[in-house]
């Protein structure tokens, strides 16, 4: 069997286009969820139901959690409604996985959102799709998201493959520790001069950050990460950078949150390029990944 014969992908029309690249990657009927939305704000969703009003024993939900608040009452709707609809295996592949950042309570009385809201999703899917979720005190997902199956990709490979490309003698540079990883994974795959610097984050725009001992001088600097959000920790970075001596500075991220003005204070740091996959919708998307989640998929769909 097919798994388009046994399986769909569900979406919401903000998802149309990246819901139709992974539906013909991975094999599988892309079909819309209808949405109404109240006067008062509240939302009315409509299952793509058969004839019988059923769906299949497997559905997929894409749902890219950027701008995550509404979204998260979607997946409770969707995914409790599906269950009662027939489906007996309900995959959520988030590109993008909202709240992870929040793994402690810094302060007392904090909401630790990575464990609340973890638990939420596990509650509701069988198995969950990710790209560079930001896990930085646990080492899998699953201790997030404990589902039976939590699968993680990586950006850093094909943001590599693309630099390598790009800048071949590119300096890749970490902009803090939590960057690390994504460093080792794409010096590794192109033999690429590296360095990580650390960070101090003050407030959401103030982040102190302090150079590695590296010799930038003339380089073309990359500067990698997992996520560029308000841009600070990226536009700090570029400016000590330039300030070292860099010849230029380009910017490549797994995730394009972006938030505000986060791309003019790039600009403003002197930052030049700046490339992204496509986990969210942006104009800097330049790296896809329908391909690596179609696979992650299919292995997911046939062990289940
Ligand atoms: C946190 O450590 C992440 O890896 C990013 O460095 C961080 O979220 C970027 O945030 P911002 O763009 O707001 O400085």
């Amino acid at each position: 069997m097919t798994p388009s014969e046994t399986a769909c992908l569900l979406y919401f029309d903000d998802e149309a286009a990246p819901a139709v690249r992974l539906a013909q990657a991975a094999g599988l009927a892309a079909q819309a969820i209808e949405r109404h939305r109240f006067p008062d704000g509240e939302l009315k969703l409509r299952l793509p139901v058969d004839a019988a009003g059923r769906l299949p024993r497997h559905a997929v939900l894409l749902r890219s959690l950027h701008q995550p608040n509404e979204k998260l009452v979607e997946l409770l709707l969707v995914a409790r409604t599906a269950r009662q609809l027939g489906v007996q295996h309900l995959t959520l592949v988030a590109p993008y996985l909202a709240y992870m950042r929040q793994d402690i309570a810094f302060h007392p009385g904090e909401a630790v959102s990575q464990q609340v809201v973890g638990g939420f999703l596990a509650g509701l899917f069988d198995a969950v799709i990710t790209v560079d979720p930001h896990l930085h005190r646990i080492d899998r997902l699953g201790q997030a998201i404990p589902v039976p199956q939590a699968v993680v990709l990586s950006g850093a490979e094909p943001l590599a493959d693309l630099i390598a490309e790009q800048r071949p003698n590119a300096l890749l540079v970490g902009p803090d520790g939590e960057s690390a990883q994504w460093i080792a994974q794409a010096a590794a795959r192109h033999g690429f001069d590296h360095a990580v610097c650390t960070k101090v984050r003050h407030g959401d725009h103030e982040v102190a950050i302090e150079l590695p001992t590296l010799n930038a001088q003339g380089r073309a600097v990359v500067l990698l990460d997992d996520m560029a959000s308000t841009g600070r920790t990226l536009a700090m970075a570029a400016r000590l950078l330039l300030q070292a001596g860099a010849a230029s500075v380009d910017v490549a991220v797994t995730h394009a949150l972006f938030a505000g003005d986060a791309l003019q204070a790039l600009h403003d740091a002197g930052v030049g390029a700046v490339w992204s996959t496509d986990c969210i919708p942006h104009p800097s998307n330049a790296v896809a990944m329908a391909g690596s989640l179609a696979a992650a998929l299919q292995t997911v769909l046939s062990s289940s």
